[in-house]
């Protein structure tokens, strides 16, 4: 990425400023990073190199959101669909998230950012696991950003073993069938600890779930951006966060009750 002139950053920053006294920050957003392949397929690259420009868009992203004082960002790396992909492009993903660990992992500790995985890692070839380990042990007792990342992933992965594990429990004794509730669940599910995303972004002008986080995305508002994601960079996001501030989020109630809530 070119380096930015202090101009650039300042008027960054000014954007920040505003952004952060206009309205409420979300506290968790969750990216799908879709369009790789068509911002590739677009200028006649390989998808490759959309996928390799969608890292630096990851960067942006990422650092942006750490400034903001965003507590989570959670990012659709890799679906347990994508496994379907022709081999050569998983294993070219596999590469590419291994390199970007790799070259990533001190910057984000620099940053403050605190790196953590959810989704079915063990399905990752091994040498990407250990990258992975690495960057999260290493960035482990960070207080800054919580920077999840969804691989081999799916919601109904996830609430899959959430109720393998709650039946064990059950079994073991060490939980008591009746007590099961939405607390109970959400406890058992990849995300424990973690609130549900206010925001979730959709890149590529697409409107699918894709079997993101199904049960935590309840409640959360959704804004789609017509960008592919290696163009997607910081300017975007401050677009989506001002719009998500315009929204009211009722949550099954009526105007009034959340208005007086406010007062
Ligand atoms: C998103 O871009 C990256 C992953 C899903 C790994 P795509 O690779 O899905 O790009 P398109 O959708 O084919 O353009
Ligand atoms: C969603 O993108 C998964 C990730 C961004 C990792 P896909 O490109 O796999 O989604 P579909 O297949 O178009 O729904
Ligand atoms: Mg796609």
């Amino acid at each position: 990425m070119p380096r930015k002139s202090k101009k650039n950053i300042d008027s960054d920053l000014k954007k920040q400023e505003a952004l952060k006294k206009s309205g409420e920050i979300p506290t968790h957003i969750a990216i799908i990073m879709d369009g790789n392949g068509r911002w590739a397929r677009m200028r006649g690259l390989p998808r490759v190199a959309g996928h390799r420009e969608g890292v630096e868009s990851v960067r942006d992203i990422v650092e942006a959101c750490g400034q903001l004082g965003v507590k989570y960002l959670t990012l659709y790396a890799f679906s347990t669909e994508n496994w379907r992909r022709p081999q050569d492009e998983v294993s070219m993903l596999m590469r590419l998230l291994m390199k970007a660990l790799r070259d990533e992992a001190d910057k984000l500790n620099k940053n403050n950012v605190c790196l953590k995985a959810i989704g079915d890692i063990t399905k990752l070839p091994n040498p990407v696991q250990n990258e992975l380990l690495d960057a999260i042990v290493k960035t482990q007792n960070n207080t800054g950003l919580n920077l999840l990342l969804a691989l081999s992933y799916s919601g109904r992965w996830d609430i899959t073993q959430a109720v393998k594990k709650i039946y064990y429990d059950c079994r073991s004794g060490n939980l008591d069938i009746d007590s099961i509730n939405e607390d109970i669940i959400t406890k058992y599910l990849s995300t424990q600890g973690i609130p549900d995303p206010d925001l979730l972004i959709r890149t590529s002008g697409e409107f699918r779930v894709s079997n993101f986080l199904l049960w935590q995305l309840a409640y959360t508002e959704i804004y789609i951006s017509k960008l592919n994601w290696p163009d997607f960079r910081r300017d975007e996001l401050y677009k989506a966060i001002a719009d998500y501030q315009k929204r009211e989020r009722r949550f099954g109630m009526i105007s009034n009750q959340i208005k007086q809530k406010k007062n």
